[in-house]
């Protein structure tokens, strides 16, 4: 901790820090056995920011480089009480089980944690995911009821476990594909539809007005839309909540960020992209829904041309393809394999092959980004920040942007301005490697 804890108008992370996860899955499990194995000496936030990166403060010179966790006022791992919403009746320890992810050896230390996080009923409607079935479903006349609900379990659960504020992250399945419309477009056009029981509000609305009525920050982890909507956006800002989405970067398009900014930064030609995985988790499993894929692929399909700006640049990305498929292959459970194909071009157009062969562990990636945007949400809640928290960008796969404004996907970029965000809230010089203080 530095004294600037109580300096830049940023409240203290004081009292206990409730995560809420709408869906108590693979990734929601892992995440929760992880931590508290953390908490309990067993294991190293290997994956974190929030827990294992520095920050270089000042010139290069000042040798001045603290912990994240030391330089800005971030809850710590032991005041986080976690809890859940899922329509499977499971409690932590057995959806863990199910989920595979973890080892027995990892899962019997933390087994009792685990037990004891038994997930509340949940707002689900198998119209929006149609491959889950479940029973511990909550009933409502209308969609406001239910988001009625779930305001009532948040104030509910803030009262059992005397926190002193909450986050919500969104670890549940994808949704089907929504597009943006009328119903979304104000916040009263967005509850008249609730009272309407209007298909255009989809469960996970429901979960981010509910957290938002609540002044909750909410950050989304699937790629559906949620609280990418302008009726919801109005009201993060009215209530002065923060809000941040889509859909976890984790195993392909993460390394999609990484490698096509390189093939950019040399000026070298892109002919296509083919990108194809097995997976045979539960999310896997809803993927194989056509219409959930939908919602996944627009997610995936939309970063290389935001990176690679053909019309900028046509003589080297004009028309290249770009192909993303998922197969659902049970026998891999949650070890997801990848294979990219990149076919670049080179000078006077000689074409090369990139080949890509990711073994990936797709929850063992997530676990970590939801620790991040759940403790770096509330630091931006204290901090007096609200609406869309673009600098957490680096975690999105379709990173929530400004109405017009392009989101920005090369994943340095958005390390930048993460960091440069810290740097600025805590009143610390923005940092822009354009110092010359060497050439002097
Ligand atoms: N693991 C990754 O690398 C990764 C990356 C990006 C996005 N995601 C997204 O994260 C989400 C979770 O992934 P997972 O592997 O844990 O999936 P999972 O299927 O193991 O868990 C999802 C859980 O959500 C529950 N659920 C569905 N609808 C719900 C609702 N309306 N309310 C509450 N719970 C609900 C399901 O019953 C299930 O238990 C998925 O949407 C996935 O696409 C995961």
């Amino acid at each position: 901790m530095t004294s600037n804890q109580d300096n830049n108008g940023i409240r203290p992370a004081a009292g206990r820090l409730g995560i809420l996860t709408p869906g108590l899955g693979a990734v929601a499990t892992t995440f929760m056995a992880g931590v508290e194995s953390i908490r309990r000496g067993h294991s190293k936030p290997i994956g974190s920011l929030t827990q294992m990166a520095t920050i270089r403060l000042g010139k290069r010179t000042d040798n001045r480089s603290p912990l994240i966790k030391e330089f800005i006022p971030l809850a710590s791992l032991e005041d986080i009480v976690f809890g859940a919403w899922d329509p499977i009746p499971d409690d932590a320890l057995t959806a863990a089980k199910k989920a595979g992810v973890l080892d027995e050896r990892d899962l019997a230390p933390v087994a009792e944690f685990l037990k004891a996080i038994v997930p509340m009923p949940a707002v689900f409607d198998n119209h929006y995911v149609t491959r889950i079935n479940g029973a511990n479903v909550k009933k409502g006349k209308t969609k406001r009821d239910l988001g009625e609900a779930l305001r009532k379990d948040i104030r509910e659960f803030k009262a059992k476990h005397k926190l002193d504020r909450l986050v919500v992250v969104w670890c549940a399945s994808t949704e089907i594909y929504l597009k943006p419309g009328p119903a979304h477009a104000t916040l009263a056009a967005f509850e008249q539809a609730m009272d309407a029981n209007d298909d255009q509000i989809a469960p996970s609305m429901l979960y981010a007005w509910a957290a938002l009525m609540e002044g909750v920050p909410f950050c989304n982890g699937a790629p559906n839309l949620s609280v990418d909507i302008p009726a919801l956006l109005d009201l993060a800002n009215e209530k002065g909540v923060p809000i941040s989405g889509k859909d976890f970067k984790t195993g392909q398009t993460w390394l999609k960020t990484v490698i096509a900014p390189g093939i950019k930064a040399r000026m070298l030609g892109l002919k296509g992209w083919y990108s194809t995985n097995i997976l045979g988790n539960r999310d896997g499993e809803v993927l194989d829904d056509p219409a959930s894929f939908k919602t996944k692929e627009e997610s995936k399909l939309s970063v290389l041309h935001t990176i690679l700006q053909p019309d900028k640049y046509p003589d080297l990305y004009k028309d290249f393809s770009h192909v993303v498929r998922i197969n659902y292959y049970p026998p891999r459970g949650d070890n997801k394999e990848g294979w990219d194909n990149i076919d670049i071009v080179g000078w006077m157009n000689y074409p090369m092959q990139i080949k890509v062969n990711f073994l990936c562990r797709d929850s063992i990636l997530a676990a970590p980004i939801v620790l991040d945007l759940a403790l770096f949400s509330d630091f931006a809640h204290r901090a007096g920040m609200k609406g869309i928290q673009e600098w957490l960008s680096f975690y999105y796969k379709s990173p929530m942007t400004a109405a017009g404004l392009q989101p920005e996907h090369d994943l340095f970029i958005q390390q930048t301005k993460l960091k440069n965000t810290l740097r600025h809230l805590m009143g610390e010089e923005q940092i822009t490697h354009l110092g010359l203080e060497y050439y002097a």
